[in-house]
């Protein structure tokens, strides 16, 4: 298998050089909670931004700002030419095509826009509405049958009940193993004739798990269902090349791979896109408009309503720039030496239970626990205290959280500007937790 699965990458590049990279992060220079270092661990949440993107965009609007697609003037054409870089930019960061790569908000929105093809397509057919050549593959019957796993975030699992509600569907899943893996041989019992669209995560934001994207992949393909991949925790993290995975669409968002918040991705094949009814209509996704009716335009714009995120995306692009400098390669070896070394560390403190693979087998850096007898919140607090950001609560994975026995957990979620000295600077706050609480 390859590293686009999530599996050892290659050290092909450089080691990360973290006290360089750190130094490109201006926020990582800020103590918190009186002068204590900040130590963030909270990067599966949102990631900081290196002075090349806040430049990047600073840039843009210092001299470029315009709406995109519409002006006759010269900053309009440079703005244009903007985002149409940063989408081919974007584009190529994970090996796909400029034209198949759709901006949208944030990755609960890219899954939106998947999960609203199927409730639209089927709404259009009802009422006998014209509909994109191909948008059969959207049309679901009552007992069609939509496939998810247990360990999906909400945004890939509230979009798809409501499909099911809207259109007679039924929602179906892939359990967890009690390592908190996908119960992968139990795959057979819930994909079936009827499947019509499995939709999963490649890596767990709460549990760390990295799903065999290929095996599920093969196993909807022989019964003729679409593949939807939630690749938010793994595109920023290890080499993802949307091609080689086999798999319809693949949705991320920008600001957990350094970029602004504001702005996200969904990238499908062609084939695909073109065979989608819009999501969200009105400026600029049109190609012809009485007071009738409208006819809408080819895809990416046909997705991409009203003035879109014209400096986020710029930001996007430098930090793709900025990773692809470091290497991809590079970037998942640091995480998985980084995430060996907390697992074990983590081992050591008494009391603590990892809530997911306990190995770096098919694992990435995101890493939640318990702590015998203290809350998960009052974990957060005691390490807040310290200058150590963490995230804790049910993650938006609450169905997880609930079948691995725990209502909440504390995570950390380190990347390419954390190093071993910020896990023991964990470790050593999370020794003082238990005599914080009297549990120990
Ligand atoms: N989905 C993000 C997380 O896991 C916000 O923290």
């Amino acid at each position: 298998m390859s590293v686009a699965h999530g599996l050892r990458a290659p050290a092909t590049d450089q080691p990360l050089d973290v006290a360089r990279i750190r130094a490109d992060f201006p926020i990582l220079r800020r103590t918190v909670r009186g002068e204590q270092r900040l130590v963030y661990l909270d990067s599966g949440a949102t990631s900081q931004k290196p002075l090349a993107v806040l430049d990047a965009e600073r840039e843009f609007y210092v001299t470029s700002n315009a709406a995109v697609h519409r002006g006759a003037h010269q900053l309009a054409e440079e703005a244009t030419e903007a985002y149409e870089g940063a989408r081919a930019v974007m584009a190529a960061f994970v090996g796909g095509r400029a034209d198949d790569l759709v901006f949208t908000r944030n990755a609960t929105e890219s899954l939106n826009l998947l999960a609203y093809a199927f409730v639209n397509a089927t709404d259009k057919a009802r009422w006998g509405s014209p509909l994109p050549d191909g948008a059969e593959r959207f049309i679901l019957a009552p007992g069609d049958e939509i496939l998810i796993t247990e360990m999906e975030h909400h945004a890939n699992l509230v979009p798809w009940q409501e499909v099911c509600a809207k259109t007679g569907a039924v929602l179906r899943w892939v359990g967890l193993t009690d390592e908190g893996r996908l119960d992968i041989d139990r795959l057979h019992e819930v994909i079936g004739p009827r499947t019509r669209a499995v939709s999963f995560v490649h890596q767990s934001n709460l549990l760390g798990t990295v799903n065999p994207v290929q095996e599920i992949a093969a196993a909807a393909r022989r019964v003729g269902a679409l593949v939807f991949l939630d690749a938010c925790q793994s595109v920023p993290h290890m080499p993802v090349d949307v091609a080689a995975l086999d798999v319809d669409a693949v949705a991320w968002s920008g600001h957990k791979m350094l970029g602004p918040t504001g702005i996200g991705c969904l990238w499908a094949r062609a084939e695909i896109l073109q065979s989608m009814p819009p999501f969200i209509s009105g400026g600029s996704m049109i190609e012809l408009v009485t007071m009738e009716q409208s006819t809408f335009a080819e895809p990416p714009k046909r997705f991409e309503a009203g003035v879109p995120m014209v400096a986020q995306a710029v930001g996007l692009a430098a930090a793709c720039d900025y990773l692809t400098a470091l290497g991809m390669p590079a970037v998942a070896a640091h995480e998985h030496d980084i995430t060996d070394y907390a697992l074990e560390r983590l081992v050591e403190v008494s009391g603590l239970r990892v809530i997911g693979p306990r190995d770096g087998y098919m694992r990435g850096s995101a890493i939640s626990f318990v702590m015998d007898g203290v809350h998960p919140h009052d974990v957060g607090q005691v390490l807040d205290s310290r200058g150590i950001a963490v995230r804790v609560g049910h993650h938006c994975a609450w169905p997880a959280c609930r079948r691995m026995g725990v209502p909440a957990t504390t995570r950390i979620s380190p990347y390419i500007y954390n190093d071993r000295a910020d896990i023991d600077a964990l470790v050593e706050a999370l020794d003082g937790v238990g005599a914080v609480f009297g549990s120990r």
